[in-house]
């Protein structure tokens, strides 16, 4: 799968090895060995080491003004628990002005241990703001592929413009990851991805392709195993070696539907066992993101939420809401209990002051679950699906009351999980036609899961709902990904839609719809949109296809 930049080879250069950072330190382009860690990994010795150790590509990630996070993993047999010796292995790592590597700006070695699965997260600092860069590793005489990053904004830079991509859901059992071949070809700041990296599903044998192993991931080495898999995506390689990643998480991570301590099946998973999955899982996380030290996790612990800043322009709110919610209800009176949250109330009084005082034009969500009300039922019967922020009804009127107080500057969340895209006003009180608009939230669409959609039937089902939701602006369920466009004045976001992702060879991206939100003005609107799938002659699909019920998504 190509990049826009060609793959080049290590280039010998001075100034490598000269510090050893003990698999996640920060640094910059002056380095020390403070340790003398580097000679006790050297003297280690040992057998010689696989070829074939970038099976998963590279990463970079939440970018600062000054620098990233970059990422790789040593996995020879990324199927089978890596592959690497018991050891620890030295890996140089160079970042660069130019893609060429003839401007080194920042060198050093890293070490991939064992105990973090040979994966790397270097910490990069002292780059110049807003600006391109390029990194690649080496181990012995192999040669990572290249990738491209970029750096942040000073924290006071008027920037007049910020383009990046959402995107959400890749389902390795629902179809090729086409979408991030497309993706990978844009113009983007960062990807923010918004939960649904892996699917925690058995293998199935009715799928596009299935997944490894032969169960569920439990244990360490398991989820070690599915996220190898997934990496081993050439599309998924490409759009990672292209741009900064903003990653966070939701259920499928670790289990369908689990929130804090409880898994989906209590009954199933006791609360010992569910607890050292969950624990197994984010570790396996941490070790294939491009996070920072902040999110090692300690246990069951692993902080994920978190921001990121883009001048005076933007403020990225990351959020978390998984790891400290209440359970999901099952009735609509349960879900008005106001002692219910979704982020915990940590989380909430972290984002509330964040939002309060970023000092940007405006707050954006990196979100996962459906904010706006999303009925499931034509007519006056209500069905909601309680995993969303329809269960956390109280807190999200709290929040939403926040976002029209005018405390916070244009708050537009970015959402994720639905697989399928919903374009919403916000209100308050979404039972009440004057309750106020008081912002937008943008769900996109997903990469994979869900397969080829059909769009007639999701429009015969969605459409008479949507005319008793004023709120709704937009609904499609075609795959595919958001590309934001952010201006002082108005936020563009273009719907990117692939045109298959069960058949691989030669698909295109159309922007299927245009959504503005303009500062200063809460709500959302539809620029312009392609004629819907329901208007369109039917071509009938000659491809299988399954259903994917709501528990799944
Ligand atoms: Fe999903």
């Amino acid at each position: 799968m190509s990049v826009t930049f060609p793959r080049r080879r290590f280039l010998a250069t001075g100034g490598v090895a000269s510090a050893l950072t003990a698999g996640h330190i920060l640094v910059g382009p002056a380095l020390l060995d403070p340790t003398g860690a580097l000679a006790a990994v050297r003297s280690h010795g040992g057998a010689p080491l696989p070829h074939g150790l970038f099976t998963l590509g590279v990463a970079s990630g939440d970018p600062s003004p000054d620098g990233f996070v970059l990422w790789t993993r040593l996995a020879p047999r990324p199927l089978d628990g890596g592959g690497m010796p018991d050891r620890a292995v030295p890996v140089s790592w160079q970042v660069a002005a130019d893609e060429r590597f003839r401007q080194i700006r920042a060198t050093g070695v890293a070490v991939a241990r064992p105990e973090r699965a040979h994966a790397v997260h270097v910490e990069v600092g002292g780059l110049r703001a807003d600006r391109e860069y390029f990194y690649r590793f080496r181990v012995g005489q192999e040669n990572s592929p290249a990738g491209r990053s970029r750096t942040a904004p000073e924290h006071g830079a008027i920037k007049q413009r910020l383009r990046f991509a959402f995107a959400s859901c890749h389902n390795w059992q629902d179809g090729y990851f086409t979408a991030y071949h497309h993706l990978a070809q844009e113009d983007l700041a960062f990807v923010a991805f918004l939960g649904d990296y892996i699917y925690e599903s058995a293998p199935r044998t009715t799928t596009i392709r299935a997944h490894e192993g032969t169960d569920e991931p439990y244990t360490l080495v398991e989820y070690r195993n599915r996220h190898a898999q997934y990496k081993t995506d050439t599309a998924l390689q490409a759009a990672h070696a292209a741009f900064p990643w903003i990653v966070t998480w939701d259920d499928h991570e670790v289990d369908n539907n689990w929130a804090d301590e409880i898994p989906q099946d209590p009954d199933q998973q006791p609360r010992e066992k569910f607890l050292a999955r969950r624990a197994a899982a984010f570790q396996a996380y941490y070790e294939h993101m491009p996070l920072r030290r902040l999110a090692v996790p300690r246990g069951i612990d692993m902080r994920l939420y978190r921001r990121l800043g883009f001048g005076r322009l933007a403020t990225v709110h990351v959020l978390d809401t998984r790891q400290y919610r209440s359970d999901q209800p099952a009735t609509l009176a349960e879900a008005e209990d106001p002692a219910r949250t979704l982020t915990g109330a940590e989380q909430e009084s972290w984002l509330v002051k964040g939002m309060s005082h970023s000092g940007t034009r405006w707050n954006l969500l990196a979100n996962q679950v459906m904010w706006a009300s999303n009925d499931r039922k034509a007519g006056p019967e209500q069905v909601f699906d309680f995993d969303n922020w329809d269960g956390y009804r109280v807190q999200r009127r709290r929040m939403l009351e926040f976002f029209g107080s005018g405390r916070a500057a244009n708050p537009v969340v970015l959402t994720g999980d639905r697989h399928a895209t919903w374009v919403c006003d916000l209100t308050p009180d979404v039972d009440d036609q004057a309750s106020p608009t008081v912002g937008a939230e943008i769900t996109g669409t997903s990469i994979s899961s869900g397969g080829d959609s059909d769009p007639v039937s999701f429009h015969r089902t969605f459409d008479p709902i949507m005319a008793e939701s004023p709120h709704w602006k937009y609904i499609d369920n075609r795959r595919g990904y958001v590309v934001c466009d952010v201006s002082p004045t108005r936020l563009l976001a273009a719907l990117r839609t692939v045109s298959s992702v069960w058949r691989p060879g030669d698909t295109t991206i159309t922007t299927a719809a245009r959504f503005q939100v303009e500062a200063g003005r809460p709500g959302v609107t539809v620029v312009d949109r392609l004629p819907s799938e329901r208007e369109k002659p039917r071509v009938e699909k000659t491809s299988r296809r399954y259903q994917v019920d709501d528990d799944q998504f």
